[in-house]
């Protein structure tokens, strides 16, 4: 079982509104299409999420309805390009969603593709939280992440490996859910122990992670 995770910085254009990077999510639907077997697909909201967050809040249903809204748009048109690629890709909303339904989704042959959203408690879900709790529900022995950075920095260069004991020196930018370091610290939360890349989200490296490469940085649990 494999979980990946491309973030929002990757398919959306972060500093815009609503910016879908057409490219980049051809790029990487290209790659998933050659290889989407025993895969659940999450993606970040990207500037579908975050500028929302901003503007709207989170302090009642109608904003929290508008921020949700917009990463369904999202998420719908993540799916639509996946099948272009003739990838059976069905959406999946966490903030309405059945979770217990991913695992018949999967062996059915469908590509089940969550997404960052909101919950009815007025919170963010992050895709980073959804990827830790899906990695231990389904046992993954493979995790990855594709996000706007080639892996880890520690004093200005990637790691190939990364260890508890190492400090991170690249955070990325900081957004309604946080940067590097809040991923790492979600990684080491995982109560299950796999295999963890964090890589730059092209085609190359999709591929490379879907095949069982190694690719980016690989946090050791
Ligand atoms: C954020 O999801 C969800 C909202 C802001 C509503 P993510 O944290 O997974 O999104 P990215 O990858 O940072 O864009």
């Amino acid at each position: 079982m494999k979980v990946l995770k491309v973030g929002g910085s990757v398919i959306t254009h972060k500093d815009g509104f609503e910016s879908f990077n057409e490219l980049a999510i051809e790029e990487i639907c290209s790659a998933i299409a050659e290889n989407y077997r025993d895969l659940i697909l999450i993606h970040g909201a990207g500037s579908f999420g975050h500028p929302h967050v901003k503007k709207f809040g989170l302090k009642d249903p109608l904003s929290v309805a508008r921020i949700h809204d917009a990463c369904v748009r999202l998420n719908e048109r993540f799916c639509k390009k996946l099948l272009d690629f003739n990838v059976p890709a069905i959406g999946i909303h966490p903030f309405t969603c059945d979770f217990s339904k991913i695992s018949e989704i999967l062996q059915k042959g469908f590509l089940p593709v969550l997404h960052g959203d909101v919950n009815s408690n007025f919170e963010i879900i992050s895709g980073d939280d959804l990827v830790v709790k899906l990695a231990e529900d389904f046992k993954a022995e493979l995790v990855g992440f594709a996000t706007n950075v080639d892996g880890i920095y520690v004093n200005g260069k990637v790691v190939e490996k990364f260890t508890r004991d190492l400090r991170a020196d690249s955070f990325g930018e900081s957004d309604a859910t946080g940067s590097m370091r809040r991923k790492i610290e979600r990684i080491f939360g995982m109560k299950h122990t796999c295999r963890v890349f964090i890589f730059r989200g092209n085609w190359e490296n999709v591929k490379k992670f879907l095949s069982g490469k190694a690719i980016g940085t690989e946090v050791i649990l």
